[in-house]
């Protein structure tokens, strides 16, 4: 069995919940404030971790109180943190969230997750079978340094261009299996895609961001499942209904759960739907990092 290898940010997630999101200009009371782990690369590590991934997590944390609050977080989840820095150059990264009716908003900060850098993934002993994860909140010199050593050991990498950002058609050519939702594919692809858009419709736009005919591409579309361009085979997974109170961080955990699975050696088609219902459980609890789900309760949903 492969390991998972996560580089990727670390975040406290500062949470207020609200019956309502404000508009712009206005307050509103809110009910609670919650600390919570996050940060897309942390997600994405613990949900691997708990799903029965051996993971290994490549970040910065700086050092103050967040920093030692998520370091204890992340020692109880199983994961290697051996190549995890500490810095006195930074703040520990930092999201302030907003979730109103199941949906939120978040403003992230990198702080230390701003320095994590080539040498620093530089050093990582990924062999063939392994996977190598990335997302878009650690620079993106970085990402492309952690592939590039990760196609060299026969490695497979996995982008989740998250938040979403353009970048160029380099970093593209490093990744095998691309993880996005239709709002990211549809800036990545210079068009808008939306909601409602037919399946049909996204996996054209897929097919025509695919930047080689073997790279994979998965669009996850919230309740309505998730499309997958790979190769020239097309997989469509559909969505569980759920009652969701707190979709932060289910794209991690889709991601996350995703890349045991391809580690582990099995099927895309099976990863996905694995995928898809882990994620589905991830909504039904509130928080990033602490909702992700283990490999039983996974089962249980499946079977
Ligand atoms: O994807 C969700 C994550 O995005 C949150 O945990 C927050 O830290 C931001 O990075
Ligand atoms: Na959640």
């Amino acid at each position: 069995m492969g390991r998972v290898f996560v580089a990727g940010s670390i975040n406290m997630d500062v949470v207020a919940t609200a019956d309502r999101h404000p508009r712009v200009g206005e307050t509103v009371a809110g009910k609670q404030v919650l600390y919570f782990p996050g940060g897309k690369g942390a997600n994405q590590a613990v949900a691997a971790s708990r799903l029965g991934a051996r993971t290994t997590l490549i970040g910065r944390l700086g050092k103050d109180s967040f920093g030692t609050e998520l370091k204890a977080f992340l020692e109880g989840q199983g994961i290697d943190l051996g190549y995890i820095k500490e810095t006195a150059e930074a703040h520990t990264g930092t999201a302030i969230i907003t979730v109103a009716e199941a949906d939120n908003t978040i403003v992230v900060i990198p702080g230390s997750n701003g320095l994590v850098s080539a040498e620093d993934v530089g050093i990582v002993p990924l062999v063939k079978g392994d996977v190598a994860v990335s997302q878009f909140e650690i620079p993106l010199a970085t990402i492309a340094a952690f592939f590039r050593r990760a196609r060299a050991a026969q490695a497979r990498t996995l982008l989740n261009p998250a938040p979403a950002q353009k970048f160029g058609r380099d970093l593209l050519e490093l990744v095998d299996i691309l993880v996005l939702n239709e709002t990211e594919l549809g800036l990545l692809a210079g068009t808008e895609l939306s909601d409602g858009d037919e399946v049909t419709r996204i996996i054209d736009v897929a097919r025509r961001l695919q930047a080689s005919p073997d790279q994979t591409i998965c669009v996850t579309l919230g309740k309505r499942g998730v499309v997958a361009l790979a190769g020239r085979e097309e997989i469509v997974v559909p969505g569980r209904v759920v009652k969701a109170v707190d979709t932060t961080g289910a794209g991690d955990c889709f991601v996350g759960a995703l890349a045991a699975q391809l580690a582990d050696s099995a099927a895309l088609r099976e990863a996905l739907d694995f995928a898809n219902a882990a994620a589905s459980i991830s909504v039904q609890r509130m928080g990033a990092g602490p909702s992700m789900p283990t490999a039983e309760e996974v089962s249980a949903v499946l079977n």
